[in-house]
């Protein structure tokens, strides 16, 4: 129970339940039986607290008296009382395309018509039609439209997020975006694990082999180039659109293993429409997430448990696209490390964690201790950030939220209705947002 830095930034006080999560510092991340038993301390008398040294990092779990003792001497800088509510470690999103221009309205009309996503792809819409516009969009203009984004995210809980690019599919575009997402993280008070996602449609104008080749030999050099100068460090890892009609197994494999040695984390979009083998090759390479999966094989879900690659589950995007929900209960009980994403994009405009952990309960069967590990701790590992962020553990950053509810489950249970749960959101130790 020592302070990490001399004095403390901030206390939370009269909170009725604590959800850590885990208790320890070194659990990075929980599979199987163990999802659905999340530590949670309880107090009746709403006498828990939790004190945040100068540096945003949590110093002390304990009861009210003896820690706004503490806080009291050290001149704290912000107090935020729960009166009563419950504090949960800030959502982190495992998968989003936050970063496009234009919107893609007119097609949601034409899949709920009948048309199928590939169908609507192969006709020139879907990823090429925000492609289109966001290579005419300027960075600022691309920055203004993350901003909203970014706000909507944070008061719906969201402190992470995984953020992609792909809506390039061009040297100069994709640079453009991988910038402002480095720019966002820069200035929002939300911290973003970038992904080059170059390989996320063939342009129109080329092929599977040429944008493998552009790929592999122009972008991901321009990538390990910016990094060398100190830019583009929040980009971490690197995603293929791994599908038939996009990217085979053999591209995909091929444009992950360089962006591998180019010393990203593999991360893909994997058996989404149909059930190509992509979680076996993603475990076999070393994948540290797919995402998707409605289509994994049986030997999918074996290779995925033994290599603990994280499945992040997007039930967002099964639900618009009425695809076959993944086989989340499988994945659980075969011990794979289940995570969530919104899958934020044109296609599914959904950018709350909330509404998504609520699908993943009635659509995939999970449970809601299932549902906030995989938005947590386990969100948290599949960006490989889960030793710092993801629990609420002493060492652990400050990223909190503090649920005005008896019970914790209000923040899942409340479909569509985060504004209701959510009082404040605390990033680094900070409040940066509350409810009015
Ligand atoms: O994860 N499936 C590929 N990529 C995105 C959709 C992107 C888009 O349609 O703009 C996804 O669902
Ligand atoms: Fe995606």
């Amino acid at each position: 129970m020592a302070a990490f830095a001399d004095g403390f930034g901030s206390i939370i006080f009269n909170i009725r339940q604590i959800v850590q999560i885990t208790d320890d510092p070194n659990c990075l991340y929980l599979r199987g039986a163990e999802m659905a038993d999340v530590k949670v301390i309880e107090s009746d008398a709403d006498d828990l607290a939790v004190l945040v040294d100068l540096d945003g990092v949590i110093s002390h779990i304990g009861c009210n008296a003896e820690l706004k003792a503490l806080a009291k001497a050290s001149k704290v800088k912000e107090s935020v009382d729960a009166e009563g509510g419950c504090l949960v470690p800030g959502l982190v999103d495992g998968h989003t395309h936050p970063v496009f221009a234009g919107d893609r309205v007119h097609e949601f009309a034409m899949k709920l018509a009948g048309a199928s996503y590939m169908e609507v792809q192969q006709a020139g819409g879907g990823i090429h039609f925000t492609t289109k516009k966001t290579r005419e969009a300027t960075e600022s203009e691309l920055l203004e439209s993350l901003e909203v984004v970014g706000v909507e995210m944070l008061k719906a809980g969201t402190t992470t997020l995984e953020a992609k690019s792909g809506y390039g599919l061009d040297t100069e575009t994709e640079m453009k975006m991988l910038e402002v997402i480095e720019m966002a993280n820069g200035i929002f008070p939300l911290d973003f694990s970038g992904t080059f996602c170059g390989a996320h449609a063939i342009p129109k104008d080329s092929d599977e082999w040429l944008q493998t080749e552009l790929i592999v030999n122009e972008m991901i050099p321009r990538i390990v180039e910016e990094k060398a100068e100190g830019r583009l460090t929040c980009v971490e890892n690197i995603d293929v659109f791994c599908e038939k009609g996009v990217f085979g197994i053999d591209s995909s494999k091929r444009i992950m293993e360089a962006g591998k040695s180019a010393g990203l984390r593999i991360n893909f979009h994997a058996d989404e429409l149909h059930p190509l083998g992509g979680a076996e090759m993603g475990a076999s390479i070393g994948a540290r997430a797919m995402s998707h999966l409605e289509e994994i094989s049986s030997e999918g879900i074996a290779a995925m448990a033994e290599s603990k690659s994280v499945a992040v589950l997007l039930p967002t995007t099964a639900y618009m696209l009425r695809l076959k929900p993944p086989p989340a209960r499988e994945m659980i009980d075969h011990g794979v490390i289940v995570a969530l994403g919104s899958d934020f994009n044109p296609n599914a405009f959904c950018l709350s964690m909330p509404t998504v952990m609520h699908l993943a309960c009635v659509q995939f069967r999970m449970s809601m201790p299932e549902a906030l590990v995989a938005s947590t701790l386990n969100a948290a590992y599949s960006i490989g950030r889960s030793k710092r962020i993801g629990a609420i553990t002493v060492g652990r950053q400050a990223d909190l939220l503090v649920l005005e509810a008896p019970k914790w489950e209000h923040l899942i249970y409340r479909f569509g209705c985060h504004a209701m749960v959510i009082k404040h959101v605390i990033k680094n130790g900070k409040v940066v947002f509350s409810k009015s």
